[in-house]
């Protein structure tokens, strides 16, 4: 097992440490000479009016951080839905709509009920699935695979930032059969992978000492606007599932109805915003407000603020990449909490890797 986890103590730090190598064989594999290359009709993809995500925890999560930059390039509606409230509902579709379902495992319960909803229903189907001829692979129309390689810690990681990428090609190809020129996408899409790799090196140790300092919190907030905010959802989770700790990701401007009561100088935030304009001056203004409360603040972004009690530096690139760049400070911290708790980072208590009952 020890050589199995290459050097690392655990599978989870292994795997966030080849994110970058993940996320390079899932993009370059399906880019040829800035072509982006998907085995699934072209006329349906060319017609789509509207997507419907379904998915479960972190790959709930890539779905919903996808919304932001499919709607924008595409201006095509998209819709994220957990999945065991998916498979009770009565969706609605119409002409031309596709339904994608989001797996890891390619085994989860409520996932393939879901699929199985839309097919009876007959809407085309998209997976994003890891495991090769796993379930929910074979029961869908078309297969996107992710080659994150086998995911080991049952905290996903290196799985999330492959999804994240599939969700991306997938709407840079639908942008190339409409026309529109998504060239400089895909050059910043395929400089990620690098920069990944640096920024592992770069910030590993600082965030282990952040982590240190707030190892004995309760509990935590974690704040985002636009695709920042499920980055934060995602991040609670981590820190949940490996930590213990409760943890609560919101929208930043969410804050001031409700969570902000909870804001004291023993629950600390973690504020994730990127130096684009509005979502840099909004959030730091809400980090503001807890600030006035005694909270103390963890900020992640490219640009400094002198509210920030610890300050992770992000390396710039433009707001749809961020996502990319920020999730990975954000498992480090949970994975450094726990590791310093002695918690079992790779088993957590209560939680399977793959859920295949309801
Ligand atoms: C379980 C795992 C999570 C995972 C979720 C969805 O809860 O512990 O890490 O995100 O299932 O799994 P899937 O294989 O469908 O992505």
């Amino acid at each position: 097992q020890t050589a199995q986890k290459g050097g690392f103590k655990h599978f989870m730090l292994k795997e966030i440490s080849e994110e970058d190598e993940a996320l390079a064989n899932t993009i370059y594999a399906h880019i040829q000479s800035d072509k982006i290359e998907l085995d699934i009709d072209e006329d349906l993809l060319r017609n789509i009016k509207k997507i419907t995500i379904v998915a479960c925890g972190t790959s709930y999560y890539a779905g919903l951080t996808s919304k932001y930059f499919f709607e924008d390039l595409l201006s095509i509606p998209v819709s994220v839905e957990i999945a065991s409230e998916f498979r009770y509902s009565k969706p609605i579709f119409s002409d031309n709509n596709i339904f994608i379902a989001i797996s890891q495992s390619g085994e989860t319960a409520d996932t393939k009920e879901s699929l199985n909803l839309a097919k009876a229903l007959g809407i085309k189907t998209i997976s994003i699935v890891n495991v090769q001829e796993s379930t929910i692979a074979r029961l869908s129309d078309y297969v996107l695979y992710t080659l994150a390689g086998p995911e080991i810690s049952v905290a996903s990681t290196k799985a999330f930032v492959c999804q994240l990428a599939m969700l991306y090609l997938l709407a840079l190809k639908i942008a190339q059969l409409k026309g529109i020129d998504v060239e400089d996408y895909i050059k910043e899409l395929n400089s990620i992978p690098p920069i990944l790799k640096s920024e592992f090196n770069h910030i590993n140790s600082e965030v282990e000492k952040i982590a240190k300092k707030y190892s004995h919190v309760k509990n935590f907030i974690y704040l985002g606007r636009g695709l920042s905010y499920p980055l934060g959802l995602e991040g609670a989770l981590k820190l949940k599932e490996i930590s213990y700790i409760h943890a609560e990701g919101y929208p930043a401007g969410e804050l001031k109805h409700g969570p902000i009561a909870l804001i004291d100088k023993s629950t600390p935030t973690f504020v994730i915003a990127p130096g684009i304009e509005p979502f840099y001056s909004k959030t730091i203004s809400n980090a503001n407000e807890v600030k006035a409360r005694d909270g103390k603040i963890i900020l992640l972004s490219e640009k400094y603020s002198y509210i920030a009690d610890d300050f992770i530096e992000s390396p710039k690139v433009s707001y749809f990449f961020s996502a990319f760049i920020n999730i990975v400070p954000l498992q480090l911290f949970a994975y450094h909490i726990a590791n310093i708790l002695g918690n079992d980072v790779d088993q957590p208590r209560n939680l399977a890797k793959s859920v295949t009952v309801e």
